[in-house]
Order: structure tokens, then C-alpha cells, then sequence
């Protein structure tokens, strides 16, 4: 990573907070955006990642922000650069028809997405939005999940291959205390390369645990 960040106080997660790339180019994090604020955003035009970069995939995300934003359970972290979004992560209940969805409410959470516009890349931005998440005790009693799909990875923009790409997500969610589990969920047995990444909290209950890795493999094969 390129030293040129100057870390802000973690403990500040809700307050806005300021990260400098430049004299002239402050970045401000924002954790638990409203919808409010995030409409008064516009998007980087480097966003895009989860519509493949079509002409309108950063206004479409930005628009899909501020609905999670709206959702009970919800939460949305943004790195913005003067109003311009440059960076984002999501976190929200599981989807109503995912194999999740069963487990106890506000007890896990699936980290929906996190994006980080091209051309800011590999300055820790994304880093600096995990941080602000997971410093707080916030999801200490709780599962988090992950699902690391490869349609959404910018091979072409990182330069990287698929193997390469897999290791960054390993690496990135790694240091925040993600592990690969293995599962015969649809969507993660789509592709061999895909992950689940789970984050256990520290705290969570032994029974969620267990509920939780009941779940894993439903048709009993690991393969
Ligand atoms: C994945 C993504 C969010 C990373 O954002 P970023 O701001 O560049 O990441 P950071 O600079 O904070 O780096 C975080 C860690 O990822 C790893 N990493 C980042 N870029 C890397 C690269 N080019 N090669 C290998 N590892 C890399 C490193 O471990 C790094 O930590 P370190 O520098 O302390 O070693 C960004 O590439 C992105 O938006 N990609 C498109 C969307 C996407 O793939 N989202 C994830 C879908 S599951």
C-alpha cells in the first residue's frame, strides 16, 4: 500500500472523519450514512464494479446505497471526496430467500458490498472502511458474511488474474478476521474461485455458531 494516508482516530466511527491522499484532496469517511446524505452525494464516475461499468453503473449504485441505507438492520460506510463518492461499504440482514435468512435477526449480517472507484485503489481505502466497521465492539455478537463472487471483480481494472484476485479478497477480509468456509450454497459453487467469507464475532453465542455452520452444507457433500 502507498504510505500516503494519515490514519484518523478509529474511535470516531460515527463522526465523520478525514483521511488526507493530498493537501488538495481530502477523503472524509462517513459510517451509518442516512439516505439524506447520501443523495446529496454523486458518484465517482470509477464506481461500478457491481454493474460491470455501464454508462449509468455509479449512478445506479449510488441509488442502491441510499436504499440500504433506508433498511432496518442496515448500514452504509462511504468515502467521499468533496460530495464525490469514492468509496463504499454495505452491510445488511440476509436476503429473505438466502439460507441465512433463517438465523435470528440482527444476529447476522451479510457484508452486502464494498467498492472502492478505479483510480484510488491500493491507497487503503477499503482498509480504512473495514476499519471503521469492525473497530467497534458493533458486530462483536454477530456473524458476518461475505459472498466473494467472481463476476463482480475487476480483473481488468486490477490488472490482477483470478487466482491474484482471490488471494487480495482472502488478504483484505483476512486481516479483518474473515475465513473462507466451505458451503454448497448456489451462488458460492457457481464458480470454484467464488468465496463465503465469514467473520465469527468474538462474542457470538455458541448456539448462532452452531446454527450457523448447520447451515453450511445442506446436501451433504463438500466436494
Ligand atoms: C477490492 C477493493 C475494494 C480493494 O480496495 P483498495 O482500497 O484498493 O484496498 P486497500 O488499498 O485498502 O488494500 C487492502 C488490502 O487488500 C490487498 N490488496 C489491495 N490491492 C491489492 C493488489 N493489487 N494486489 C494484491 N493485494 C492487494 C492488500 O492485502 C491490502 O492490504 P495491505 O496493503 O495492507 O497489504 C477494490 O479493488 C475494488 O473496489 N474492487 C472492485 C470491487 C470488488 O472487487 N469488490 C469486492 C467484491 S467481493
Amino acid at each position: 500500500m502507498q504510505g500516503l494516508l494519515h490514519y484518523p482516530d478509529m474511535n470516531q466511527s460515527d463522526q465523520p472523519s478525514r483521511v488526507t491522499l493530498s493537501p488538495q484532496a481530502p477523503v472524509e469517511f462517513r459510517n451509518h450514512c442516512t439516505p439524506e446524505f447520501l443523495r446529496e452525494l454523486v458518484p465517482d464516475p470509477g464506481i461500478g464494479a457491481f454493474s460491470r461499468y455501464s454508462p449509468l453503473a455509479a449512478d445506479r449504485q449510488l441509488a442502491a446505497l441510499g436504499k440500504v441505507a433506508g433498511l432496518p438492520w442496515s448500514r452504509v460506510l462511504v468515502a467521499h471526496r468533496g460530495g464525490r463518492l469514492v468509496a463504499y461499504l454495505t452491510f445488511h440482514p440476509p436476503e429473505a430467500d438466502s439460507r441465512w435468512a433463517s438465523l435470528s435477526h440482527g444476529q447476522i449480517f451479510e457484508l452486502g458490498g464494498i467498492e472502492v472507484a478505479r483510480g484510488l485503489r491500493g491507497l487503503g481505502l477499503a482498509s480504512q472502511l473495514m476499519n471503521q466497521a469492525f473497530s467497534s465492539p458493533d458486530f462483536d455478537s454477530t456473524i458476518v458474511y461475505a459472498q466473494a463472487l467472481t463476476w463482480c471483480w475487476d480483473l481488468e481494472g486490477s490488472g490482477l488474474g483470478m487466482a491474484g484476485y482471490r488471494q487480495m479478497m482472502l488478504l483484505l477480509f483476512g486481516a479483518y478476521g474473515f475465513e473462507p468456509y466451505v458451503t454448497d450454497e448456489p451462488n458460492i459453487r457457481y464458480d470454484r474461485a467464488n468465496l463465503l467469507l465469514v467473520r465469527l464475532g468474538p462474542r457470538a453465542p455458541a448456539a448462532l455458531v452452531g446454527q450457523f455452520r448447520a447451515t453450511l452444507i445442506e446436501k451433504g457433500e463438500e466436494s
